[in-house]
């Protein structure tokens, strides 16, 4: 099968091509084309995404991106798929309306080509299925599996029983640890966006230099909170501005409060493993792509729980990208899960 999918959520336009195999009990994907065209320097002078920046861009680059990516491959298309939510609604309808636009011309190439609207989250829900290691591994042996999506705007935990069954145990009942790392990357006076910031400046610094609160890590459910976080950065640092000038200073902020984020989420997700008697941990979304989470979960399942399998998608399929709209829409051709064709900003999980 070639599925060709149409990502414009946020701020990145992205388009790709993949092809698959396997079916629902053992799927595997060839990335055939994989474009994005990243938003971040027009936001940048903002400090954030600016909705209606977004949609100008999107559309100015959907043409682009079409242009680089059909050819004659795109003749034996079988599924054609765009985000329809949650994200930018403006963002969302430029997505929606090029490939309503596109799907009549390439549906006279194939007849039966299929026309899907597909969940942001469920594309980052299924990007560990793009990490090549997973072809070593029997299929079955990954279930159950508990998946943590991280990300701008999601702080999920979701029980996976396998790829097609699967609910929301967790969230966060306020920001995103995404936007909890944009917004204390502001006030240590680091560019948008802020987690690679954060995790570049952390390197250098002390993680256990200041005790950052780690919100709700004691009690029993699986939800999250960032925003007590995030004010207690703003209160720590409130009459320090002068110190900001200091880099080993900042290196110690954004390594404590990056601890006091990652602790929360990995005690809380290896919690969630235990109780659920899960094979696998698979992270996913852009905070996944930070090297040194990916290394404290490794150590805290090597301590606790050596037998959990563990799965990150590459870096390029953790931050916003096609390629896994692409994924979760073959997967949901399966279950016959397709959502209409409307921009829904808060569409639910
Ligand atoms: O998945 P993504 O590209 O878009 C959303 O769906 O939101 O995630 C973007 C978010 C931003 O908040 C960004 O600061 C954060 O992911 N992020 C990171 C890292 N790379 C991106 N957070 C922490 N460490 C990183 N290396
Ligand atoms: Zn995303």
């Amino acid at each position: 099968m070639k599925i060709l999918a149409i990502e414009t959520s946020c701020d990145e336009t992205a388009i790709a091509l993949i092809e698959t195999k396997g079916g629902i009990k053992n799927p595997q994907f060839k990335v055939l084309k994989n474009f994005v065209a990243s938003q971040i320097a027009i936001h940048r002078p903002f400090g954030g995404v600016v909705p209606n920046l977004a949609k100008r861009e999107h559309l100015n680059n959907l043409p682009i991106l079409w242009q680089k990516i059909s050819s004659k491959k795109i003749t034996t298309l079988d599924i054609l798929a765009v985000t329809v939510g949650p994200g930018l609604e403006p963002a969302l309808w430029t997505g929606i309306n090029f490939t309503k636009e596109l799907y009549p011309i390439l549906k006279k190439r194939n007849p039966n080509l299929k026309l899907m609207g597909i969940s942001h989250s469920e594309g980052h829900l299924y990007s560990f299925l793009l990490n090549s290691k997973l072809k070593l591994i029997n299929f079955k042996k990954l279930f159950p599996a508990i998946t943590l999506v991280i990300s701008g705007g999601h702080t999920i935990l979701v029980l996976m029983k396998n790829l097609s069954q699967f609910k929301k145990i967790g969230e966060t009942r306020d920001d995103a640890v995404g936007e909890c790392f944009d917004k204390v990357a502001r006030l240590l006076k680091l560019p948008y966006p802020g987690g690679p910031e954060i995790e570049n400046l952390a390197i250098n610094g002390k993680s256990n230099f200041i005790d950052f609160p780690r919100p709700m890590l004691n009690q029993k459910n699986y939800d999250f909170s960032f925003s007590g976080l995030k004010t207690s950065v703003f209160y720590y640092l409130k009459n320090k501005k002068t110190k900001l000038n200091n880099q080993k200073f900042k290196a110690d902020v954004a390594a404590s409060f990056q601890e006091a984020a990652f602790e929360a989420l990995i005690k809380k997700t290896l919690r969630a493993a235990k109780e659920f008697k899960v094979k696998s941990v698979f992270i996913s979304g852009g905070v996944a792509s930070n090297k040194t989470l990916q290394k404290r979960f490794k150590a805290e399942i090597k301590k606790t729980n050596p037998e959990l399998n563990f799965f990150v998608p590459q870096g390029k399929f953790c931050t916003d990208n096609a390629v896994m709209i692409a994924v979760a829409a073959y997967i949901n051709g399966f279950k016959n899960k397709s959502r209409q064709l409307i921009a829904k900003g808060n569409l639910s999980f």
